[in-house]
């Protein structure tokens, strides 16, 4: 049967990046895309890539019934939000009234984040979690986590797993870690925790460290975490059955890095156009803290879970469904200028 996908979060920094690389993909075996829109100016976007716009209302679970059945989308990727389920619940539901109707297998991919299956997320840090643990349900199950918030983002994925297995729905958890590089959409350019630092060294003129020791964290390009998208579509569309559900969790990450490495490869781009005093990577107090997370919009205790702490979550499943991604850990590194000045030309304009 004719595959119809819709793809959300298309204006963002790594939906936009997928649709750009649509074309190249070459996916053959599907019949119709569709991208989820917001404004007239990004309806009139998604079309150079292929993609019908779609105004679809998130916070109105008619709205995602209407447009999934009208449309018999039977493949959803959700890059919007990790943090809460209610959209997401709304499309399970919708795929699994399509599937009822049709017989048609109907796929659901949330986009979580690593944080999720960090120390700020409550994960076992003392050896490497692998993406394709066959006990990670009952990892996420049993984790409690510091903040409510992450809590909730925890739940989420719990809960689509859940929601999904119950309903006849397939579900995917795609875990994006620090994505850094261009965005190549119409949209959003820039990530997230790179963002974050570059922020936080404004406001305090200075790099702060965050955490004790040289804790690691999974690192990606956002082509390669874009390829991620595509291969485990390309193998959803082959009708390959890549490992869904409680077996359905998708690091995109060729591997990690110190956080002290980004730091001072990034304290260096930031002192040669003065943007702050030095380039020495301090380690931060209270007093430091509370001006970092002035900047980063959070409470001080917040600020080491936007840039910083130890992640083990390591990539395991999309290398077997024969994911390959092009750059090494160490390439964030040694691009930070490029990174720097990214960020910086966009936090401008
Ligand atoms: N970038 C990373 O390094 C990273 C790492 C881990 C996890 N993630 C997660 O991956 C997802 C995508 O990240 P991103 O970096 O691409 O984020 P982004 O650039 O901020 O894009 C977010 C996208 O979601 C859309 N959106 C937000 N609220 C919406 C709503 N109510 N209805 C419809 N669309 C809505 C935005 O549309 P508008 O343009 O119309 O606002 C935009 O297209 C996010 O959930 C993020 O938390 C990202």
């Amino acid at each position: 049967m004719a595959h119809r996908i819709l793809i959300t979060g298309g204006s963002g920094y790594l939906g936009g990046t997928l649709l750009a690389r649509w074309k190249e993909a070459n996916f053959l075996s599907y019949e119709k895309l569709f991208a989820l829109v917001r404004t007239e100016e990004q309806g009139k976007a998604v079309k150079q890539y292929g993609a019908e716009a779609l105004h679809i209302n998130l916070e109105d679970p008619e709205s995602i019934k209407k447009a999934v059945l009208d449309h018999k989308i039977n493949i959803v990727f959700y890059l919007v939000d990790p943090r809460n389920w209610e959209h997401q619940v709304s499309f399970i539901e919708a795929l699994s009234e399509l599937k009822k109707q049709t017989g048609q297998e109907v796929h659901f991919l949330h986009t979580s984040g690593a944080k999720i299956f960090s120390e700020h997320a409550g994960a076992p840090t003392d050896a490497p979690l692998l993406d394709t643990d066959p006990k990670l349900y009952d990892i996420q199950k049993s984790q409690k986590a510091p903040f409510p918030l992450l809590q909730r983002a925890v739940e989420t994925n719990n809960l689509v797993i859940e929601d999904a297995e119950a309903k006849g729905v397939r579900s995917y958890i795609f875990a994006p870690c620090i994505v850094y590089g261009k965005g190549e959409g119409f949209g959003n350019p820039i990530s997230i925790q790179t963002v974050a630092i570059v922020q936080a060294a404004i406001k305090v003129r200075q790099v702060y460290k965050v955490d004790v020791g040289r804790p690691t964290w999974p690192v990606c390009h956002v082509i390669d975490n874009t390829t991620l998208y595509i291969e485990l579509l390309r193998a959803i569309l082959s009708g390959k059955e890549p490992g869904y559900g409680k077996n359905g969790y998708y690091l995109a990450s060729p591997g990690s890095v110190a956080w002290d490495d980004i730091y001072s490869s990034m304290a260096k781009a930031l002192a040669k156009g003065k943007y702050i005093d030095n380039d020495v990577v301090k380690e931060a107090d209270d007093k430091e803290l509370q001006k970092m997370g002035d900047a980063l919009k959070c409470p001080k205790d917040f600020v080491p879970v936007q840039l910083g702490g130890l992640c083990t979550f390591t990539a395991v499943h999309g290398k077997q469904i024969g994911w390959r991604p092009q750059f090494a850990p160490e390439h964030i590194i040694e691009t930070a200028d490029a990174e720097v000045e990214l960020i910086l030309q966009h936090l401008k304009e």
